[in-house]
């Protein structure tokens, strides 16, 4: 395409975890970079997969998804929450948490609207405002705690601010919001008006104990909010693109007027698969945490003895490192030094700012075998 073309996004090009995991593919590196699990998923989810497709269930879905599905997530938000959803009213299934999180965006920004967004930032948050007119309002968060300013927030906050976009458990900094950081938000969307669109699509995999929290746990901040999960993330299946979207009734209903006319509706053998294992196996979710617990704690045990400074995870499946005893490279340089030099792959954090801190800072993922992990752990323990 000709370069003067006048593009809607001209600042984007392919996204850093693309590029991570083809420089990881060429190099045959051990990809640590993007954030998808190098197992299998449960073998009972692929079966009915297969006997869903096989008994013909292959034609669309309900534009909101399937009900034994919208049941079953009402159950698990039951379950982990507390919180009564309406199945009909209140659940629309999407095509992954992307799809959720452009549809909501869509759905709620207005041309000159401003939206808040937490940098460092997943990387869909600010084209979709973009395309829809608005203007991202990037705050920075910094290491090591990453805690959010409430002050500096509220003081962003003006007339056209519409929409704060949360992201807890947080890619990347696997910091989690406290109950006292979800009073503070709910306050301030309460006493301005705004929206809140919740990424919660690591809810599973919080560590150490802490309190599962959501956006659905606050009823005056649920009454404004869009609450987003992905079960790619829960189930070990990214390739499946199934996610969801809980909003009350009249934001949910804003919600799929955009949703019908971008995908319409999900993959339908694979969310009566998904709908059958929240069912027969509840037990995948409540033991996700304690699943990827046990991997984080065994990365951070081999790479004690590296000269890697590591960040506390409190949850999600990555890892940060400061990795400043060893180069004094830039992240994105050193990443692509570690990659093709000695053959690991990870992100670096900058590509997650608009205006990244002066930090020598590495998200490593550690949704991998523990044999990925051991050989991987053994080439960064030498640098
Ligand atoms: C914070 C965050 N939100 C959303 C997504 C997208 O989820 P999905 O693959 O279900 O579209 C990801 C995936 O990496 C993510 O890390």
């Amino acid at each position: 395409m000709h370069s003067t073309f006048p593009s809607k996004l001209p600042e984007i090009g392919s996204s850093i975890f693309s590029q991570m995991s083809q420089l990881a593919s060429e190099q045959q590196a051990i990809n640590l970079s993007q954030g998808f699990p190098d197992f299998g998923c449960n073998p009972y989810l692929v079966q009915q997969l297969a006997a869903y497709s096989q008994q013909g269930l292959n034609q669309y879905a309900p534009m909101a998804g399937v009900l034994p599905l919208r049941q079953q997530i009402a159950a698990l938000i039951a379950r982990c929450y507390r919180q009564t959803v309406c199945p009909e009213q209140q659940i629309t299934v999407t095509s992954g948490a992307t799809e959720a999180l452009f549809c909501a965006i869509q759905a709620l920004v207005r041309p000159g609207d401003e939206v808040i967004v937490f940098d460092p930032a997943y990387d869909s948050y600010a084209p979709a405002v973009q395309l829809a007119g608005g203007t991202a309002v990037h705050l920075a968060l910094t290491a090591p705690d990453f805690n959010v300013d409430w002050q500096q927030v509220a003081d962003s906050i003006n007339c056209n601010t519409r929409l704060i976009i949360v992201n807890s458990p947080h890619n990347p900094s696997s910091q989690i919001f406290t109950a006292d950081d979800w009073q503070e938000l709910q306050r301030l969307v309460c006493q301005h008006g705004l929206y809140c669109l919740s990424d919660e699509v690591y809810e599973h995999m919080v560590f150490d104990e802490r309190p599962q929290l959501s956006a659905l746990c606050f009823p005056e901040l649920a009454a404004r909010s869009l609450v987003v999960s992905s079960f790619g993330k829960t189930f070990h299946v990214t390739g499946w693109k199934l996610g969801y979207c809980v909003a009350p009734a009249a934001l949910m209903a804003e919600f799929r007027k955009v949703h019908q006319y971008v995908t319409f509706s999900s993959f339908t053998p694979a969310q009566f698969a998904v709908a059958a294992m929240l069912e027969q196996h509840p037990e995948q979710v409540s033991g996700l945490a304690a699943f990827y617990q046990q991997k984080r704690d065994c990365f951070v045990a081999a790479l004690a003895a590296s000269r890697f400074q590591l960040l506390p995870s409190q949850g999600t499946y990555f890892q940060l490192a400061d990795y400043s005893a060893i180069s004094d490279q830039p992240d994105v340089e050193f990443c692509r030094w570690l990659t093709i030099e000695h053959k690991v792959a990870a992100i670096p954090l900058s590509v997650f700012y608009r205006q990244p801190p002066a930090q020598r800072l590495i998200r490593f993922c550690f949704a991998k075998e523990e044999y990925t992990l051991q050989q991987a752990t053994e080439v960064l323990c030498r640098l």
